[in-house]
């Protein structure tokens, strides 16, 4: 089985991840159309912008068919929980289109962090030690917060916008928080709390890709969360990222193969989970080790704005062999330049903030750089581009070195603006001192 010479794909999503995919799909030899659902101001220079919400399956279907789609690949991770890769499997009329995403019984490892840390355990997977709690055993959640020394990790079971992580100084606010938490501080995705060790190292993000047997790792990136500089004040979905990540050396990832990607995929595999598509674990490196802090079931974000730059090979390739089970006789050509990232963001953010300011300098501003602006909160009004969203756009470069590359993302900002224009000049800044 193959995907026809030209594919039409749908692609899902509409932030700076999907803005990246599509600037890869859309330099494929194979592409014959590719449509964005919904997109963003800048997606629609890599192909059609659609108005349709991704995660009501009817509209997806009906644009399949309408449109001939060969090729579904979901960006964010709220359609994959949901199940649409199950809903087009099941359907009669589509059932053939491939989906680059889980099922939804693999979209657990993010849907549900007590899964998740269930699956760990079963597979001998490295991982903060944990226990979980309801409103039923609240009592003993106090006594394992007890039996931790400081801090201490809640994490909501379920999807909460990225927020539904706490770490707490002391055992009295983590008792309070449990309480809270499962009291409906995140709603239901808060009515199982899972506790943990908390693990002390420094993070990164390995994305794999999987047909279900064998995996391709794509390069190793580290992404900047917090709002301030330093990494002090508020998490954020993420202020920037560098790829690769010096730390991510061949003996560490040795390790992150053998103790976790393998024991992953044969773990899917043994427990008769669907799987096809990107795993994203999100690793603590404790001391030279490797421990799981999470899964996510789809690219990370602003990760893959640093990744996809530094990714040869056709994509579409890859996607088909991913979607058929041929992933061991693909051959994924990495670059060995350095990328990274910069995200603007509105100010305010995260916080409240505006939208609907002008965007300035986006035909200029990379004309000496040659960095790629990818949108992400963004929306064209008449002949304007304006914000749309608390992180607006990154601003990604290559080079020989992350010096080198971050040089040329400082400069290609330095000629963007819009009102309250914040950005973090400290991306990578840590990892440059450590070697
Ligand atoms: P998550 O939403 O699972 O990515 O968690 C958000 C952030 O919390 C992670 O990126 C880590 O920085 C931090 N974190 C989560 N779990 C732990 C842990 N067990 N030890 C230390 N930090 C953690
Ligand atoms: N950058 C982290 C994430 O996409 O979840």
């Amino acid at each position: 089985m193959k995907l026809p010479d030209s594919v039409k794909i749908l692609l899902l999503g509409s932030g700076g991840r999907e803005s990246a995919l599509a600037w890869k799909i859309a330099q494929s030899p194979r592409l014959a159309a590719l449509f964005i659902a919904p997109g963003n101001a800048g997606t629609a220079a890599y192909g059609t912008n659609v108005d349709l919400n991704p995660n009501n399956f009817g509209t997806v279907k009906q644009f399949i068919l309408t449109n001939n789609i060969n090729l579904v690949v979901v960006g964010p991770e709220e359609p994959l929980v949901k199940g649409i890769q199950d809903y087009i499997r099941e359907d009669s009329e589509i059932y053939h289109v491939p989906v680059i995403g889980p099922s939804m019984a693999g979209a657990r490892l993010e849907g549900s962090k007590d899964f998740a840390k269930g699956f760990m355990t079963r597979h001998g997977i490295p991982t903060a030690r944990y226990r979980s709690f309801t409103k039923d055993n609240l009592a003993e959640g106090y006594d394992f917060i007890d039996s931790l020394t400081a801090p201490y990790v809640l994490k909501a079971d379920g999807l909460a916008a990225g927020k539904g992580v706490l770490i707490l100084d002391s055992a009295a606010e983590a008792k309070a928080e449990l309480g809270n938490i499962l009291g409906g501080k995140f709603g239901a995705a808060g009515n199982t709390v899972v506790i943990e060790e908390y693990l002390d190292g420094i993070e990164c993000s390995v994305f794999a890709v999987t047909d279900g047997r064998d995996y391709k790792l794509l390069p190793v990136a580290k992404d900047y969360k917090r709002i301030g500089e330093g990494d002090t004040g508020p998490n954020t979905g993420g202020m920037g990222a560098v790829s690769p990540v010096p730390f991510a050396d061949a003996e560490f990832m040795d390790k992150v193969r053998s103790r976790i990607i393998e024991p992953t995929v044969e773990g899917l595999r043994q427990e008769n989970i669907d799987y096809k598509g990107f795993i994203f674990l999100g690793l603590m490196n404790v001391g030279g080790e490797p421990f799981v802090i999470e899964y996510n079931v789809r690219m990370g974000d602003p990760e893959t704005e640093a990744v996809m730059p530094l990714v040869e090979s056709d994509i579409v390739e890859m996607f088909e062999a991913v979607a058929y089970g041929k992933l061991a006789g693909y051959e994924l050509k990495i670059s060995r330049q350095h990328c990274v990232t910069v995200m603007c963001v509105a100010g305010g953010y995260p916080g409240d903030y505006g939208k609907g300011d002008e965007i300035t300098g986006l035909d200029t501003a990379a004309e000496a750089t040659g960095s790629i602006i990818f949108h992400a909160g963004t929306v064209r009004q008449g002949q304007k581009t304006v914000t749309n969203g608390g992180r607006v756009l990154t601003v990604t470069s290559l080079g020989k070195t992350t010096q080198e590359a971050l040089k040329k993302s400082y400069a290609t900002i330095a000629g963007i603006d819009f009102r309250g224009k914040y950005f973090r000049r400290d991306i990578g800044k840590d990892l440059l001192k450590k070697k």
